[in-house]
């Protein structure tokens, strides 16, 4: 034994290498019958699989140029990361885009600022904008809200998200007055950490879910009931990334916490169906919302993708008819994000969010619907322009996924679906969720949201407003190609927004149904 140890230890490193690569080829040759490259070209085949594998890290990090990548370009995500840490997220020596590119945005600026008048709300604090509209006024229900914040968190479960990031991010919306929304997954004790929170549910009702996979309506109740930190409910119909489509929750990522969570069996494939169980029609819709909000006296709202209108357009006369209906709609757009999708839905099904919306928009306000209804707008428009812009067509409030996401350090490395987010957010993998700093991401993503807001605001006086709700179709252009091409949106999309009624941000910091805190505490 001690001899084959010695002449083992005498056999030279090169030979040790060359004996692995001899081995390596033997599998390619003989033993592997998956990959033809491999089998071909024995050895030197794994370089092209795993310079594929790190392509995109190469492409990211040395050879896109700052506007070119997507969802996210590099600018935009420079922005987000500078400003969620309160360093310096200006340019210098101009702007490097072309803005005399197809679909770039312009906000007219006033020859004169909104000169602010002294004891406004902004002077004290420089980023408060809350939402002009309140969430369940016209129905009255009986816990009508109004959002502290007009940029929050959108639907994103925990299932999806780590344990971590949603802590994070709650602990974020509580130190910024937003309110934060639950995505699919149910309400866990993450989500509870000091933030107002809307409950998402959708097809696989997850932690209102009776036994036969229905929606219990006795679950919501009591959910509503033992949780004051629910301030509305959402109904998601479908998500800009996968609309009408369903999914599987694997039965590998469905840990006993997760179960518990969700109301489901532990490690079985979890299903959620394309379509609602507790309502097949839109008569059926209407009268489910109204249900709820009965029961438990929040506002109650809907999210979808739009492309056909039909259904939309019954929703909205009966609405006329009834004098009931949603409080608030949330659209998202055909460029939503995910958790996962198949790209054949995420970059073919739905309208775009400008496009969706702006149809949307036309159903309810042809029939003087608009000032009853809060609309919520999502698909990439935490930039405080793209947010401008939304506010001009119509939106009250905006939702962020994946901005918030890389408020709290995500890369777009765009592996959500694999359990393998190398920055420990979309992943259940408990050595890489531990990597987050949940103190100082909470604060990150309270810091991008107020600097989001503050950079609105400042936007909104350049413009000659006081609040974004003022912004009209008239204030902001888009390119469609050159100057004589260069339209205001209401001649590009056809009609001019209804007027939100405002009487100033004092109103509504004075506002008995005011979400959040922090701003009131801090200035008492
Ligand atoms: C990881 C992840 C999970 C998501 N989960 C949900 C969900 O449970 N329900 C839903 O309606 N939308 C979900 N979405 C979509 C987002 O709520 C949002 O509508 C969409 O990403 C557009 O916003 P964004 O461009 O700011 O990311 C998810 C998005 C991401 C990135």
């Amino acid at each position: 034994m001690d001899s084959m140890l010695t002449s083992l230890s005498n056999v030279p490193w090169w030979l040790w290498i060359i004996v692995f690569l001899g081995l390596v080829a033997f599998r390619d040759i003989f033993i592997q019958k998956a990959h033809t490259i491999s089998h071909n070209y024995p050895v030197v085949g794994h370089l092209r699989y795993w310079l594929e594998s790190i392509g995109p890290e190469m492409r990211q990090y040395f050879v896109a140029n700052n506007r070119e990548e997507l969802p996210f370009n590099r600018i935009e995500r420079s922005w987000i990361y500078a400003s969620a840490k309160k360093e310096n997220n200006y340019e210098g020596f101009g702007t490097d885009r072309d803005i005399y590119a197809h679909q770039h945005i312009f906000v007219k600026n006033q020859m004169m600022a909104f000169q602010m008048p002294e004891n406004h709300p902004n002077k004290a604090r420089k980023d408060f904008l809350p939402c002009a509209k309140v969430m369940g006024a016209y129905n009255k229900r009986k816990k009508p809200y109004r959002p502290a914040s007009i940029i929050n968190v959108s639907a994103m479960s925990f299932g999806s998200l780590s344990a971590a990031a949603v802590e994070a991010m709650n602990k974020g919306v509580s130190k910024s007055d937003a309110y934060h929304n639950t995505g699919e997954g149910g309400l866990s004790p993450y989500h509870k950490q000091g933030g107002d929170v809307v409950f998402h549910f959708g097809t696989g009702y997850f932690g209102v879910r009776s036994s036969d996979g229905n929606l219990s309506l006795e679950k919501l109740e009591r959910l509503v009931a033992e949780n004051p930190c629910i301030k509305a409910i959402e109904i998601k119909l479908s998500q800009g990334a996968k609309p009408g489509k369903g999914g599987v929750l694997p039965g590998a990522k469905i840990t006993k916490e997760l179960a518990e969570i969700r109301g489901v069996a532990p490690g079985k494939d979890v299903l959620s169906p394309a379509t609602h169980k507790a309502f097949g029609t839109v008569t059926e819709l209407m009268e489910l919302i109204e249900t709820i909000a009965e029961k438990t006296g929040l506002p109650v709202g809907i999210k979808g993708a739009i492309g056909k209108l039909d259904q939309w357009e019954e929703l909205a006369d009966m609405m006329l008819k009834t004098g009931r209906g949603p409080d608030f709609i949330t659209v998202d757009g055909g460029e939503g994000g995910t958790g996962a999708a198949p790209p054949s839905f995420a970059d073919h099904v739905s309208l775009p969010w400008v496009y969706g919306f702006s149809e949307l928009y036309k159903v309810f306000q042809t029939r003087d619907l608009v000032s009853r209804v809060v609309f919520i707008g999502s698909g990439k428009l935490g930039f405080p322009a793209k947010a401008a812009m939304a506010f001009a067509m119509g939106v009250d409030c905006i939702n962020v996924a994946r901005e918030a996401m890389m408020s709290i350090g995500c890369i777009q490395a765009q592996v959500c679906h694999t359990n393998k987010c190398p920055a420990g957010i979309a992943t259940q993998n408990k050595w890489r969720q531990r990597g987050i700093n949940i103190p100082l991401k909470s604060d990150r993503l309270a810091q991008y949201f107020k600097t989001f807001r503050k950079e609105l605001v400042e936007i909104t006086h350049a413009a000659g407003y006081e609040h974004p709700c003022q912004f009209t179709m008239h204030d902001i252009q888009v390119n469609v190609d050159d100057i004589d091409l260069t339209r205001n949106l209401r001649t590009t999309y056809g009609y001019n927004k209804t007027e939100v009624p405002f009487q100033g941000t004092q109103a509504l910091y004075e506002c008995q149904y005011l979400g959040g805190k922090n701003f009131i505490e801090s200035t008492k």
